[in-house]
């Protein structure tokens, strides 16, 4: 049964309230953190896709993969209410479903955020090239894309995407207050350019491209959700600031689903508008529809101001992304499952800075020279997989701890979160078959590590509860 050990939730809370991170955070900086991490290359780049897949329906395909995402932010947000406590998603399942589950869930997080700090980056390159184009700036063809990912061209890496990635890994290594500050700077030009979009393009929509709504059927509307599902993972990594929150049990549920909620609304506007102003099959190959729809309302300017807010928003994707990362990997090292210097905190600027620079450098390695086109559906598969889990934690929580008090509570248990699980299985069904073939090979390769190292140096193994 020791597979199955939990840990003891009073003593972990404990712990949290004394963790050396500095309480800095507050309601406001949580739902700018959500949006931060929400809004990127899913709407800026994947709507073109989606489109092709679903039609103008895409904006139905978008509501689906909110009701899942809405779901499972209800189970996280009593999660996040209960046990404020560094790791998100894998500390509650430490505490609930038992420490093989939980090691599970991290390895499975680490993917999930892992690949899509790598994933934006690359986006972020693409945008900041044809950006610099414009101002007549070309780097030599070497250096704009990994190896392969250009048919025809001699392409070596992916240096744009390279130093991104370490920028934000600097910045996130600085400090938090400092990295939060930066954030909300960018989101509200992220935002700002949305709604610039919206503001502008609703003039130029022609009914008549509405028609027919939903070319591909249902099944071209799953389709498209369980892959624009990919722009909204993000929100979850608000739960990951817990340990730096001023009054996390308030707030960690306002983050939560404020930004959600947030983005459904924009997301939902932008592809009605998107698919209004231009004919879908037009998205065909375009890796720049939003811009493309205004282009082709003749609105340049406003097309230029687009990018520029991509841009920024998909840095602020990574960035939130790749601090969820390391906090969830200080988590499971503080727990004994990876190493302990993975958890230590840097004596001035009280962050993780090992754990931030050994992830940063990783992953900027992964964006140099790996293609990624297809890893969008692979990080979507991963997350969906958590997010199910999740769900059924709550139950299980429910169960065993009544008593733990909770700021917030999941309305409608037991039917939401088993509306939630089976949402998110129903999405990981439309994803491909190859999709699942490497999402079960990393599977397999954590349960390896798990036997082999984690589970004799866990923190519960050689010192109880
Ligand atoms: N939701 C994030 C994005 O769309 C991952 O970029």
């Amino acid at each position: 049964m020791s597979l199955f050990r939990t840990k003891n939730i009073d003593a972990m809370l404990a712990v949290a309230h004394d963790d050396g991170l500095k309480k800095v955070l507050g309601p406001i900086d949580l739902v700018m953190m959500g949006i931060g991490a929400i809004i990127g290359t899913g709407i800026f780049v994947l709507t073109g896709t989606g489109a092709l897949t679903a039609g103008p329906a895409l904006t139905v395909s978008f509501v689906i993969a909110a009701m899942a995402c809405g779901f499972a932010a209800l189970c996280y947000a009593e999660f996040a209410s209960a046990i404020p406590v560094s790791g998100s998603i894998y500390t509650y399942s430490y505490a609930t479903l038992g420490e093989i589950i939980a090691w599970m869930i991290g390895w499975d997080l680490l993917l999930e955020y892992g690949l899509a700090t790598s994933a934006v980056s690359v986006g972020w390159s693409g945008y900041f090239q044809s950006l610099v184009a414009g101002f007549g700036l070309k780097l030599p063809a070497a250096l704009t894309a990994a190896p392969g990912a250009v048919p025809g061209v001699g392409t070596m890496v992916n240096l744009p995407a390279m130093l991104i990635m370490l920028a934000i890994t600097w910045v996130v290594s600085y400090g938090v207050k400092e990295s939060t500050r930066l954030n909300n700077v960018m989101v509200a030009i992220k935002i700002s350019v949305v709604l610039l979009f919206i503001a502008v393009g609703v003039w130029h929509v022609k009914p008549v491209n509405w028609q027919p709504f939903a070319p591909f059927g249902m099944s071209g509307v799953f389709n498209a959700a369980a892959l624009v599902f990919f722009a909204f993972i993000g929100f979850d990594a608000v739960t990951s600031a817990a340990e730096e929150v001023r009054n996390p049990s308030r707030d960690l549920p306002v983050g939560i689903i404020g930004s959600l909620a947030v983005c459904t609304v924009l997301y939902v506007v932008v592809a009605a508008i998107m698919t209004g102003i231009v004919p879908f099959a037009k998205f065909a190959g375009v890796d720049h529809p939003v811009s493309l729809a205004l282009q082709f309302a003749g609105q340049n300017w406003v097309a230029g101001f687009v990018d520029l807010g991509a841009i920024l928003g998909m840095t602020t994707v990574i960035l939130v992304m790749t601090y969820g990362q390391t906090r969830i990997i200080f988590a499971m090292s503080r727990d004994g499952l990876l190493p302990e210097r993975l958890s230590s905190v840097h004596p001035v600027h009280a962050t993780p800075y090992f754990a931030t620079w050994t992830v940063g450098i990783v992953f900027a390695v992964i964006a140099g020279f790996v293609p990624l086109n297809v890893l969008a559906e692979l990080i979507n598969i991963g997350t969906l997989a958590a997010f199910t889990l999740i769900s059924i934690a709550v139950l299980v929580l429910r169960r065993t701890r009544p008593d733990l008090p909770r700021a917030f509570r999941c309305p409608g248990v037991p039917v939401v979160p088993l509306l939630s699980a089976g949402f998110c299985l129903f999405l990981m069904a439309h994803l491909q078959a190859l999709t699942w073939m490497a999402f079960l090979v990393w599977l397999a390769i954590g349960l390896a590590i798990y036997f082999l190292y984690a589970r004799r140096n866990a923190v519960l193994h050689n010192h109880g509860g």
